[in-house]
């Protein structure tokens, strides 16, 4: 899969790609990411990318000729099946989307800033606008960082069996049961003794029914359908 991010600020999204699971996802080539600098198509001697809102209020707009010459250029090189708009007023990110977006091969990401982008460029080029959840972020690219991650873990080969995205909260509805590893006992604090017994089908009962009682209380909305 090949994941191409537009920002202003490309510093901001180095380290998340560069560890742990995207790393080895980058390593083993499953998984390409490139961030586009914004700057880099900016108008004139400042390489300017933002402007004062047509009709007057506070904040800046980021331009249009920059994110449209840099989306027409990424466009000539690749095929995107989703071009990606990062906002707060999007649809609110969840596992199946998650999953969804998990089964494209080229997908572009286009990080905003200030008050955001010009209307023209959502209307012309945008296929879906996504949102991490009901709070504001003072731009998309820890948005495109949270969507990479979640989505890049689930290609194939990613993860191994240890990491096993199956039994992932939220896969099924559910929430991820508790767990615990050694020491057994730290403290008077012990393990439950059924993750002891060596019993599995007995464990996959206790593990869903953990799952069902936090969910319950925990999430109801989730149980709903
Ligand atoms: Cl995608 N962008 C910004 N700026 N804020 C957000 C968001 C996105 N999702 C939730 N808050």
């Amino acid at each position: 899969m090949n994941i191409d991010i537009i920002s202003a600020v490309p510093e901001l999204l180095k380290s998340p790609f560069a560890h742990s699971i995207l790393q080895r996802a980058a390593e083993r080539n499953l998984l390409q990411i490139h961030v586009v600098d914004l700057r880099l198509y900016g108008i004139g001697p400042h390489q300017q990318i933002d402007d004062y809102a047509y009709g007057g209020g506070s904040g800046m707009v980021m331009m249009i000729e920059p994110m449209a010459n840099c989306i027409e250029d990424l466009c000539t090189h690749k095929k995107y099946d989703e071009i990606i708009y990062l906002t707060p007023d999007g649809h609110r990110l969840d596992q199946k989307m998650v999953n969804m977006l998990s089964l494209k091969s080229n997908i572009l990401m286009i990080c905003g800033h200030y008050k955001g982008i010009d209307q023209r460029i959502r209307d012309r080029y945008v296929s879906l606008e996504i949102s991490i959840g009901d709070y504001v972020l003072s731009g998309g690219e820890l948005a495109a960082a949270v969507l990479t991650d979640s989505i890049g873990r689930l290609i194939p080969g990613v993860l191994n069996d240890e990491t096993s995205a199956l039994t992932d909260s939220f896969q099924d509805n559910l929430l991820s049961p508790p767990i615990y590893t050694r020491p057994a006992d730290y403290k008077g604090m012990k393990v439950p003794d059924i993750l002891l017994s060596g019993h599995e089908a007995k464990i996959e009962d206790w593990r869903f029914e953990q799952s069902l009682q936090r969910t319950k209380e925990r999430r109801p909305d989730l149980l709903k359908d």
